[in-house]
């Protein structure tokens, strides 16, 4: 989250005491590589203090495009909501469960989608057991899209075979999520660390924005964050010459079209 911010206040020199290159900006790492990341956090933090006015107008452009974007979705879907399972397998207990999390499930609301309702995500389902894995397969019949969050060492070999290995399937045809398995892990660098867990708390305009393509896909628009491993998409490796642009200049939030 430090390193979104910081990018997007133009901080990125001031940031020191980064010992690890696990790090999925490319601008970061670009400076990690140039030794030029060394000033004190507690500079970073002074510097940080003294760009209020620029935090508070990244804060508002963001704000007011996750707005925007999520009005336009209410708009859109007067008559379909697409039912969406936002769902993690625990390879180790061989059980699924579906998330819980407030701000997951906001995500989909807002993205004009429905939840899965609060009696099935209350559960977790065993695939070892037959009466768990029947009653897992019923639920995924009632579903448009799947978010599979499932933890993996190594998100590029995290495919749809995967997927269907572990809802115990040969294929899911018959399945109207069919074309839509997401998973956030698109930008990784060095096949472990995730893009998302800085993008989803600091541009959640750009998490919405991918929302509305993975419920509403149009081909018009390019995800930052998803992947659709039903149509076989990969990820992005992330490194350091990625980064087009001066790292100490502030970083534009972007901002997708709206309306
Ligand atoms: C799932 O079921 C299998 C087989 O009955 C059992 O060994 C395993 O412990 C169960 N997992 C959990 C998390 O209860
Ligand atoms: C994962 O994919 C890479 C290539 O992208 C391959 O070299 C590696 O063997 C794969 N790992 C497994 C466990 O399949
Ligand atoms: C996807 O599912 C629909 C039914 O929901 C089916 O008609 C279609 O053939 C399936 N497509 C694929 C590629 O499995
Ligand atoms: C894609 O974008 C173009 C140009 O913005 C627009 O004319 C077209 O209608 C869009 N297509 C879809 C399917 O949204």
């Amino acid at each position: 989250m430090l390193w979104l911010y910081s990018q997007l206040l133009g901080l990125l020199g001031s940031l020191k005491g980064i010992t690890s290159d696990a790090v999925a900006s490319p601008c970061v790492l670009k400076l990690l590589e140039a030794g030029e990341v060394r000033a004190e956090w507690i500079k970073f933090l002074g510097a940080f203090a003294n760009l209020e006015t620029k935090a508070n107008q990244v804060y508002d452009a963001v704000k007011a495009s996750y707005t925007c974007l999520s009005q336009m979705a209410a708009k859109r879907t007067t008559s379909f909501k697409p039912i969406v399972a936002w769902m993690e397998y625990d390879k180790n207990g061989g059980v699924w469960c579906f998330t819980k999390e407030p701000h997951k499930l906001k995500f989909v609301e807002d993205a004009g989608g429905e939840n899965i309702d609060k009696s099935i995500n209350k559960i977790t389902y065993n695939v070892s057991d037959p009466d768990d894995l029947e009653a897992l397969h019923a639920i995924l019949c009632t579903v448009d899209a799947v978010i599979d969050e499932t933890l993996s060492s190594e998100p590029q070999n995290y495919t749809k075979k995967t997927f269907l290995d572990n809802i115990n399937l040969e294929d899911n045809s018959c399945f109207a999520f069919n074309q839509s398995i997401w998973r956030y892990d698109k930008r990784v660098r060095k096949g472990t660390t995730l893009d998302w867990h800085d993008g989803a708390i600091s541009q959640p305009n750009l998490v919405l924005a991918d929302m509305i393509e993975a419920l509403f896909s149009t081909g018009n628009y390019t995800t930052s964050y998803f992947r659709n491993i039903a149509k076989g998409e990969g990820v992005i490796d992330i490194s350091s010459d990625m980064c087009d642009r001066d790292a100490s200049l502030p970083l534009v939030p972007t901002i997708p079209a709206c309306g």
